[in-house]
């Protein structure tokens, strides 16, 4: 495992981060054998968010931590709010004061944690007011509840916009980034060409990262698409399988470790949100940082999954 200095207390976090949307699949016993599996492996940073099954996933880690106190010692825990459900009414986003303290002051609950090491900011409220959430951020850290603090899925313009009012800088910035998943770098090849890959969707989110060192946190690493499936072993991506295929034999690698190697390739200060529920997969996962990667290999895998360079 590799590690990069994260948030104002500069924690050795792994670049490899156990996402744990999906725990609610399994049950308490098997969660903490999920994270045993990834300390035992050198992960040490887990992802998850209030709104996960209701607040579900943050219950059961919250179940796991209570059996088992020793094991919360062991990880960085970040978690998200922003996303504000009630049942029984539309599902909208909030960055209001109010609502993030609120949400954060659930999470603690439910993880039986007394403080999260980070909060990001899970979906742009298009309402955000940044001088609110300054003030939420100023007070959730003067109570000792959260230590850093970071977003996810903005672009540059939206981050500029609220660091006019936080006195903390934006440690990390959560976005979805797979060999399959590649918008943020494909406008970046076809600069000012006429095709629909030349569109920029995302306002130099990538290079905006590495210019304020904010750390690119890559959600869905395994998936194309927004959940459509998982491509490594997909008969969607013949050309890629073959590619990932040879490459992982030529690194005595797997498939999934040389997926996970391609995000953590790029070139800014990165980490891979994994979000298998298996404990075979995250000792295959955690095993990403060994496969060091050609820039011939990079180039090779993204076309191999049907991108195009000029
Ligand atoms: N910020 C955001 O907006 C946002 C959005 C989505 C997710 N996230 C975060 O990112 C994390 C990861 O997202 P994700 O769960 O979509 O990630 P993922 O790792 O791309 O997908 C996980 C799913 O793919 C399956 N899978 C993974 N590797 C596989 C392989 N080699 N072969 C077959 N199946 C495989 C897993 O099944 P098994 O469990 O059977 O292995 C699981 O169902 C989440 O847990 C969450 O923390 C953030």
């Amino acid at each position: 495992m590799e590690y990069i200095e994260f948030g104002c207390n500069h924690a050795k976090a792994s670049k490899v981060v156990l996402g744990l949307m999906r725990i609610p699949e399994l049950d308490v016993q098997g969660i903490d054998a999920l994270l045993n599996t990834a300390k035992d492996n050198g992960i040490n940073f887990l992802d998850i968010a209030d709104c996960y099954s209701n607040g579900k996933a943050e219950s059961l880690l919250g179940e796991v931590f209570k059996n088992n106190p020793s094991l919360r010692d062991n990880f960085i825990v970040q978690s998200k709010c922003g996303i504000h459900k009630q049942e029984g009414k539309l599902t909208f986003f909030d960055f209001s004061k109010e609502h993030i303290i609120e949400a954060v002051n659930g999470s603690l609950k439910r993880m039986n944690i007394e403080q999260m090491d980070c909060l990001l900011l899970h979906r742009p409220d298009a309402l955000m007011e940044p001088d609110e959430i300054g003030e939420a951020f100023n007070q959730l850290y003067s109570e000792g509840k959260v230590k850093t603090f970071g977003v996810s899925n903005m672009n540059p313009m939206q981050m500029k916009l609220l660091k006019t009012g936080l006195d903390c800088p934006i440690a990390a910035n959560q976005v979805q980034l797979s060999i399959c998943h590649t918008p943020m770098l494909n406008a970046g090849y076809t600069v000012n060409m006429d095709s629909d890959s030349s569109v920029m969707r995302d306002g130099g989110v990538l290079e905006y990262c590495r210019l304020h060192k904010i750390v690119v946190q890559a959600w869905s690493v395994m998936q194309y698409g927004f959940f459509k499936g998982v491509f490594v072993g997909s008969p969607e991506y013949p050309e890629l399988n073959k590619v990932l295929n040879r490459i992982a034999l030529e690194h005595n690698s797997t498939p999934t470790a040389v997926a996970i190697a391609w995000v953590l390739r790029y070139p800014a200060l990165m980490q891979a949100v994994i979000g298998t529920t298996k404990q075979h997969r995250v000792v295959e996962s955690a095993k990403a940082c060994d496969v060091k990667l050609s820039r011939y290999e990079w180039y090779e895998l993204y076309l191999a999954a049907g991108n195009f360079l000029p």
